[in-house]
């Protein structure tokens, strides 16, 4: 299968309901991802959906929250590259194609990044025929790199961490003055609004058909981009009674307090109100220690045990080995928070995400086990209480009234009027009308996209 004959992958509609893709295609891309991750095909696996068209989640066990409410995890590491930021590193990709902004052979590709998002465009270009230059600090995990060489990106580091984030887009926004350079640039363009809004939004609606009311009562995200939050978006337009929750690092709370510290939760709390969070769906703001994420995914890695004896069913407890990285215990700590928060009750469904799974976390597990004398099963039993169990409602910003909302416009604007965007432009932004029209475009895509394969 070359990439001459399928130029392009799927659409928005295509990525959201693999099934309406033409079933040879889907049977052979289905094929492709168990056989060779290289295989070009694999761009008709960037979906939520299993084999049978259901959406990959799991419901967590209440002897793992401690909370009657249904917590319901969408799993990311199951995407070609193992998470689901492939998903709008492809969207940015195919709009620039369609739009004949970017050519093959003409453009190297710009990845931004502090990791998956990296992963993704390294992944992307790949499969698509480009040539990519990731762009990332260089203190994150040893793996994340390791992947981005063996999909043949190249790595162009600035110094720090996920903190530093700000430093990427300085050097994307120089490397860019070379015509020949095309940033996909996940913090400022739409297309991972679209992507999440649609794709993400839809499948999480799809996913709680047929658990408690069937309904979302809350949807808990922590921002990087901004782009899987879009979700809530969508989520909302169905639900309008759906809470929507972006969690920060405790040490850097940038959109609650304003704080811009360090922090050891990769792939989230960047320093930044994105351009592209839609601030207006945003309800709460709840803030998580990062400590407790790194330590929760290390029960969930080695606690098995642990999980067992509190009454977690053997194979489910063994399962969760694997499926979850440190944002993804950020993402749950938040869903527990909300729960217990919004007193919701064994009908209410709260729906977070698995952006990826352990596969890119133990060089982080192996730093805990440094930083920490002897982690024997009292003290993961210790943590379990502690970090699931007993999770306060202590941090939780309301974020529902104009005068919250204007001190989130206000960090945008400080953050992106120095990239040259216009107040003009950011003014547009704080009009719902401007989201509806971002995302109507999903149709024009589409058709772009069917055109041109
Ligand atoms: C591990 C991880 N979790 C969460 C996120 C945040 O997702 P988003 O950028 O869609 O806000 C990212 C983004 O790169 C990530 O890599």
């Amino acid at each position: 299968m070359s990439v001459a004959k399928i130029p392009f992958g799927p659409t928005y509609e295509e990525m959201l309901h693999p099934e309406q893709i033409d079933r040879q295609i889907r049977e052979n891309a289905l094929r492709a991802g168990k056989a060779d991750e290289m295989d070009p095909l694999n761009l008709f696996n960037i979906t939520w959906k299993n084999d049978v068209s259901k959406v990959r989640k799991i419901v967590l066990p209440k002897e793992l929250t401690g909370v009657d409410a249904n917590i319901v995890v969408m799993m990311g590491t199951y995407f070609p590259s193992g998470s689901h930021k492939v998903g709008p590193a492809y969207a940015t990709l195919i709009e620039g194609c369609v739009d004949g902004e970017i050519i093959p052979g003409e453009h190297t590709i710009l990845g931004p990044s502090t990791g998956n998002f990296g992963i993704g465009v390294a992944y992307i270009c790949r499969l698509m025929g480009y040539k990519a230059v990731v762009i990332m600090p260089d203190n994150m995990s040893k793996e994340r790199y390791d992947r981005i060489r063996k999909y043949g990106g190249e790595l162009d580091l600035t110094p720090g961490t996920e903190s530093d984030v700000i430093l990427t887009l300085q050097r994307t926004y120089e490397l860019k003055k070379d015509p020949r350079n095309k940033p996909l640039a996940q913090f400022e363009l739409m297309p991972n609004y679209r992507f999440h809004r649609h794709v993400t939004g839809n499948s999480a609606i799809e996913a709680v058909q047929d658990i408690g009311n069937g309904r979302i009562a809350c949807f808990t995200s922590a921002p990087g981009s901004a782009g899987t939050i879009a979700a809530g978006d969508q989520i909302k337009s169905v639900f309008p009674e759906a809470k929507v929750v972006a969690l920060e690092p405790y040490e850097c709370s940038t959109l609650a307090t304003g704080g811009k510290g360090q922090h050891r939760i990769e792939g989230i709390g960047d320093k930044m109100c994105t351009l592209i969070h839609n601030v207006l769906a945003t309800d709460f703001v709840t803030l998580i220690e990062d400590e407790a994420c790194v330590r929760g995914l290390k029960l969930l890695r080695d606690g098995t045990k642990v999980l067992v004896r509190a009454g977690i069913d053997p194979g489910v407890a063994d399962s969760f080995r694997d499926l979850f990285g440190v944002s993804s215990i950020c993402n749950i700590l938040g869903a527990i928070k909300m729960a217990k928060y919004l007193r919701l009750g064994p009908n209410d469904n709260v729906v977070t995400i698995a952006t990826d799974g352990m596969d890119r976390y133990n060089s982080v597990l192996d730093d805990l086990a440094r930083r920490t004398l002897g982690i024997e099963d009292f003290v993961l039993e210790r943590w379990f209480r502690d970090i699931f169990i007993n999770a306060d409602e202590k941090y939780i910003y309301d974020f529902r009234k104009k005068e919250a909302k204007g001190r989130l416009f206000a960090q945008k604007e400080r953050d992106w009027l120095p990239f040259g965007y216009s107040h003009e432009y950011l003014d547009t932004m704080k009009n719902m009308d401007f989201w509806e029209r971002e995302y109507q475009k999903c149709e024009q895509y589409d058709k772009k996209i069917t055109q041109r394969r």
